[in-house]
């Protein structure tokens, strides 16, 4: 970057802090003229366009690394209350990957996203700078031409620029593309509850994903489109609607731009970090925040690859808590199990289908008149359910009971009483606020208050005493109330009214009142989108503490980090084609979200199925990374056993699942370490590709494993998008693409066939099936290897005992290997690298089968041959698909760990 030149008088005071820094962080402070060359302002981001703040001062922190500026109100607004007149600007390279730009009221404190739920360091207060390193600067004088204040710092990609000239804006830049990536536009409201900014997005080239929770026909956001971010119980079956969970955030993947010479496909992430109600309006060259409350917390993550995007998202809000390995097995529930003999009667009738289960699970039916930790003492009396409980551990199956937040007002009910000792229910107006939920009145405990978590800790403990669940599923908690309260005071309709339910219905609607006041005298206008956070961790610390052991927690309600405590599943979606196909956009964007482990109702929640949908469903939902079967009350039967066409396609979607369960458990320590999604969209492989941007029905498991579903009725063939690569059949190797670019092949999907395919390229350990995971964790490993066409392949592989708190902790007691194929003397070789062999050796691991795939007959190399860590391996046999060889050597002996 060059200096141009500098306006006069600023220069020495600017010099004067540059020449004060240390050396070692470049900092690229500088004033200097600019041709201008950013995105226009477009009119339309803004209904109150004209109106913003201009800059007053500015001073730079001696590391270098941040600054702040004093913002000052130009010209009022006229709706939406009064303005604030003075705000604080500060901006930060956290990491040379993260930059944090932050604007709030430089005289109030005001609400924001608290410190426990997502640590951050603390930004310095403006003022609190000495009068010396601050920076006046003149509005008179920064009239004219374009002006700027750039902040870099060494080794990002990232470049932050204040423009001077009023009214005040800033943009985000790449510097290795000169991208802009954001640019605030001058168009900057905020008010005490209603703040807007926007930033301008090049239309041709921006590809958005995120924003949640909401349905979506189409993964890629659509210009034009009002995402709302309001946490409620609304039914997943409706699109575009706000839904469970809030999560401000979204990656963009740039294409190139016209005459670049470098490929397109960099991505870079921002999220607002903000818990109020908020509308964000994308309209393809520009995007709008509009939000009722908290602060301007933005943070720009570098990338630039959409995995690296993640990795630094969540090194920020929080690393996706290990989930245990048995959690990857198939999962049966339903609302309306009547009895207790009707729970045996689905395990059996999985046991007789030879279909796997897993897991067992009840929903609300178990409770005695819907009461938290109770049991219903006709149909699923205690001394029984806990020996059918047993009886599912003897057969390395599990169990997983429901729990809702409301708790019955009720003099007769322990918890109750309890919880009125320890004063931890939610309160409004100076006493406890009234809810009605499925037990009717009840009240609400306030996860913001600790003690609430201990309440909620020695409920579970005490309830685990009477039946030993193996984890717990909290739903309900947006929170869900079955009435509506009248409002009490401003709080509860706000100026602003937020795109509720797509109808700006009041935020006070089937919820708890916005007025309810929180521990620490926090509104539930602030902390709403926060309980089904606050609630996950309370109850993931529950369970880890009572079982010592890593918890399994199922959410419906998330918020931003939720996937530091939680699985997720996408709620009420209907046994509908649409939801069936929908389900794949809602999974990938929980996957951007870091709350990798999720899944959608598999046969669909409402409405009756039928026999094509829910076959077609679970040979899809067999590949989510969470995989459970539920249904509502009154609706027809779903279990996959019923029909025998769904049982036989279950099994065999079920069986590669099970195969790939060290796949599988593998991504989920990547995803532990690095963030990384378990399912993914193309693009996360395939960055350069554009046609894989638009990709909505078909995703990725880990690196190389495509999934590529029916999603349409009466179809037994699917046109699926092949990135350029050799891809092969998972079930019976068969290769089927075989392209230099990216195709799309009209494939055959016969009614018992799911397509998954594996990339060349990649190695995957595999297990053989069987009915549990305890079991298929006792068979031998085989390593299937798919070489490029250079005969590369990589994989890696990741072993503990499923289900110690920590995954790959210090105390070792784990395994991590990885794979890869290269050519050596015209001989393909595969090596291993252990990094860490402890629990392979002491467990005795040991990789039986070798298969490899995708070398070429024609060109003589020895690939045929298969070299393990130097080692020939004899006995292996040949085969031939298409012009590609496939040997395989099976009675191995090979340790893992060695
Ligand atoms: C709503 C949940 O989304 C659903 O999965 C559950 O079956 C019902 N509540 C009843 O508990």
């Amino acid at each position: 970057m060059l200096i141009i030149s500098f306006p006069g008088q600023m220069l020495h005071l600017v010099m004067g802090t540059l020449r004060s820094l240390p050396n070692l962080l470049i900092l690229l402070l500088i004033f200097f003229f600019y041709s201008f060359s950013a995105i226009q302002s477009d009119s339309k981001t803004n209904q109150i366009a004209g109106y913003g703040y201009d800059l007053r001062s500015i001073s730079v922190d001696p590391s270098g690394k941040s600054l702040t500026a004093e913002l000052r109100l130009i010209r009022e607004s006229s709706v939406y209350g009064p303005d604030i007149p003075n705000l604080n600007l500060f901006a930060s390279f956290e990491t040379k990957d993260r930059l944090r730009v932050r604007i709030t009221d430089s005289d109030h404190q005001r609400w924001e996203v608290p410190q426990h739920i997502i640590p951050r360091e603390p930004p310095p207060s403006h003022r609190s700078m000495p009068e010396d390193q601050r920076v006046q600067v003149d509005s008179n004088k920064t009239r004219g031409p374009e002006k700027q204040l750039v902040l870099g710092l060494a080794g990002s990609d990232l470049v932050f620029t204040l423009h001077t000239t009023p009214p005040f804006r800033f943009t985000v830049m790449r510097r290795s593309t000169g991208d802009i990536l954001f640019d605030s536009m001058p168009t900057l409201v905020f008010k005490d509850r209603y703040l807007e900014i926007s930033s301008a997005l090049p239309a041709d080239r921006a590809s958005l994903y995120g924003f949640g929770e909401h349905t979506k026909k189409s993964f890629r956001l659509k210009p034009n489109d009002t995402l709302t971010l309001w946490n409620s119980d609304i039914a997943a079956a409706n699109l575009d609607l706000n839904l469970y969970g809030s999560h401000p955030f979204y990656i963009d993947v740039r294409s190139s731009q016209p005459g670049a010479s470098g490929p397109g496909g960099t991505t870079h992430g921002v999220l607002l970090l903000n818990s109020n109600g908020m509308d964000i309006v994308y309209g393809g060259s520009y995007i709008t925040y509009k939000v009722i409350g908290g602060i301007l917390d933005f943070y720009f993550f570098a990338g630039p690859s959409p995995l690296s995007v993640i990795d630094q998202y969540t090194k920020l809000i929080g690393r996706p808590v290990p989930m245990p390995y048995w959690s990857f097995g198939f999962h049966q529930c339903r609302y309306g199990y009547k009895n207790l003999l009707d729970l045996k009667s689905v395990v059996a009738g999985y046991a007789k289908a030879k279909i796997p289960l897993e897991v067992m699970w009840t929903d609300i039916d178990y409770m005695d008149a819907f009461k938290d930790f109770t049991l219903d003492p006709v149909n699923f009396p205690a001394a029984e359910m806990k020996q059918f409980v047993e009886h599912l551990h003897q057969n390395g199956q599990k169990y997983v009971l429901i729990l809702d937040p409301g708790i019955n007002v009720n003099n007769t009910y322990d918890t109750f009483k309890r919880g009125m000792r320890d004063g931890i229910f939610l309160k409004r107006n100076g006493t406890y606020y009234l809810g009605k939920v499925w037990p009717g009145l009840v009240y609400f405990p306030d996860f913001l208050n600790p003690a609430a978590a201990v309440f909620w800790a020695r409920e579970i403990a005490i309830f685990r005493q009477t039946i030993p669940v193996d984890g717990l599923w909290i739903d309900m908690n947006e929170i869900s109330n079955f009435i509506d309260p009248s409002p009490l005071n401003a709080l509860d309709d706000p100026p602003y009214r937020i795109n509720n339910s797509g109808v700006r219905r009041p935020i006070n609607n089937k919820t708890v009142p916005a007025s309810a006041i929180h521990f620490g005298n926090v509104s539930e206008y602030n902390a709403h989108n926060l309980y089904g956070w606050l609630e996950s961790r309370a109850t993931h610390d529950a369970l880890m503490y009572d079982t010592g052991k890593r918890p399994f927690v199922l959410s419906r309600s998330t918020f931003v980090g939720s996937g530091k405590y939680t699985a997720h599943w996408t709620g009420d979606n209907a046994a509908t084609w649409d939801d069936l196909a929908y389900s794949i956009p809602s999974i990938l964007n929980f996957g951007l979200f870091g709350v990798p482990m999720v899944g959608a109702d598999i046969c669909g929640f409402g409405g009756d199925t039928t026999e094509e949908l829910c076959r077609r469903w679970i040979q899809l939902g067999a590949f989510y990374p969470f995989a459970r079967d539920h249904s509502a009350i009154h609706t027809i039967r779903q279990e996959l056993y019923i029909w025998d066409s769904v049982a036989q396609a279950a099994r065999k979607a079920l069986g590669l699942r099970y195969r790939l369960l060290p796949y599988f458990y593998t991504l989920m320590h990547e995803a532990h370490v690095r963030g990384s999604p378990i399912a993914r969209p193309l693009f996360f492989s395939f960055p350069e590709d554009t046609e894989t941007y638009g990709i909505s029905t078909q995703f990725l498991i880990g690196p190389g494993v495509m999934v590529s579903p029916v999603v349409e009725p009466g179809n037994v063939t699917v046109n699926a998008y092949f990135p350029a690569g050799r891809w092969f059949n998972l079930f019976n190797y068969s290769q089927k693409v075989d392209a230099n670019a990216g195709k799309y092949v009209n494939l055959d999907a016969p009614e018992d066939t799911i397509n998954v395919h594996v990339r060349g390229g990649n190695i995957l350990p595999m297990q053989k099936p069987e009915m549990t995971t305890e079991l298929a964790r006792k068979s031998g490993y085989e390593l299937l290897v798919v070489v490029d066409e250079n005969g590369a392949a990589t994989g890696e592989v990741f072993v503990d005992d499923g289900e110690v708190v920590e995954m790959g902790g210090e105390g070792g007691d784990w395994s991590f290997v990885r794979f890869k194929s290269e050519i050596e003397n015209k001989y393909l070789k595969l090596k291993s690298e252990v990094v860490n062999g402890k629990y392979a050796l002491e467990h005795k691991l040991v990789i039986e089968k070798v298969v490899l795939l995708g070398f070429e007959l024609e060109r003589s190399l020895g690939m045929g041959s298969i070299y393990m860590n130097g080692v020939e391996m004899k006995r292996v046999e040949h085969g031939k698909i298409g012009r590609f060889g496939i040997a395989q050597i099976e009675g191995l002996s090979q340790l893992l760990g060695e």
